[in-house]
């Protein structure tokens, strides 16, 4: 890329609700490592996302320090990246109002995740789970964001982030970015070890179905060990073999072998190998990063300094989005 060609911008974040999974970085967190050269990469902490569900509030504290560490193990590096935590950016919870008003009842109770999550939490399907897209799409409109690495279970919602910005625009001239969103060809759904047609989820009630970032390796080991699969004793990828094709996927996602390749290699041997090979190759992607997560997250006076640096320029890049979109509604400035 020329130096003088302006790159573009990703923009992504996750919510800060408990550990980190397997699923969350083969989905999306190992990209937004892998496009920090590329792009001009932001990314956020959604928290204000995670009081759509209930939280306990030490334990919230907790999970959102946990968490910032455990991203930064991941490899995201705030000498390349804006890594902010989004309730310290008051612009997202402002931009979220406005496009509330322009977004209609009717789309918000087509989302999927709002219907599982309702279904879920059938004791406290508030607004904020309801409206919970809006204030995503405000997240990634602040930032003029060309792409938005996410897994697949985001995809509705960078659509819906789609349709509002281009509605925006129709009414206000081009005041948004309309984002894409960018979807790993392997990784993009991990699903359950335990039960492989739902996906791997940190709310998991089976705790062998979900894979930490932080699991230490007897514990990987184990999980992979139990994992679910299928009578037919032979590793292949096929209609109907949910949970050997789940494996085969992390696996594919970890080593870069291609299905074809994995076939071959584990061509006459059992499930029993093929499930230590897979458990072996989690360990090793995942050492260093927990290596690295012991180290930082002893350093909260180190981490607070990287959020407040990283608060202060979100703040500054995504007023100038929602001071454009105020005025052009008619909020006088
Ligand atoms: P969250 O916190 O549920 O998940 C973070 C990212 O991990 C991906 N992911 C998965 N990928 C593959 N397999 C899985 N089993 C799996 N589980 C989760 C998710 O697709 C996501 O990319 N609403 C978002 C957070 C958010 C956001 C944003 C994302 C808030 N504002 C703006 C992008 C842009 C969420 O709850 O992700």
């Amino acid at each position: 890329m020329e130096a003088t060609e302006k790159k573009e911008v990703v923009f992504s974040a996750i919510q800060p609700s408990g550990t980190i999974t397997l699923g969350n970085y083969l989905g999306a967190v190992r990209n937004w490592v892998k496009m920090q050269d590329e792009y001009n990469c932001i990314y956020a902490l959604a928290d204000l996302h995670t009081i759509t569900v209930r939280q306990e509030p030490a334990k919230m504290r907790k999970n959102i320090i946990d968490a910032y560490a455990s991203i930064m193990a991941c490899g995201v590096d705030v000498e390349k990246s804006i890594f902010f935590i989004q309730s310290h950016v008051h612009t997202h919870a402002e931009l979220a109002w406005v496009l509330n008003c322009y977004t209609q009842f009717g789309e918000l109770s087509r989302m999927t995740q709002f219907k599982d999550k309702s279904a879920k939490h059938a004791d406290n399907i508030n607004a904020g789970l309801f409206t919970y897209p809006v204030l995503m799409a405000g997240d990634i409109l602040l930032y003029q964001a060309d792409k938005v690495p996410v897994g697949a279970d985001q995809k509705q919602h960078i659509e819906l982030a789609r349709d509002i910005a281009a509605r925006f625009n129709g009414l206000y001239g081009d005041v948004f970015k309309v984002p894409e969103g960018f979807i790993p060809k392997n990784g993009a759904r991990v699903m359950s070890l335990q039960n492989p047609l739902n996906k791997m989820s940190k709310s998991d009630e089976n705790v062998n179905g979900c894979v930490h970032l932080l699991d230490d390796p007897d514990t990987i080991m184990r999980k992979f060990k139990r994992a679910v699969t299928d009578s037919e004793a032979c590793v292949r990828y096929a209609d109907g073999k949910d949970g050997v094709n789940n494996l085969m996927t992390i696996y594919s996602s970890v080593t870069g072998l291609s299905f074809e390749q994995i076939e071959r290699d584990f061509e006459g041997k059992g499930y029993g190998d093929f499930k230590a090979a897979v458990g072996e190759a989690v360990v090793e992607e995942l050492r260093p990063i927990r290596e690295r997560y012991e180290k930082l997250v002893k350093d909260k006076a180190y981490l607070e300094s990287c959020y407040r640096a990283a608060d202060e320029i979100a703040l500054k890049i995504s007023s100038r989005t929602l001071g454009k979109a105020m005025k052009k509604v008619g909020f006088v400035r």
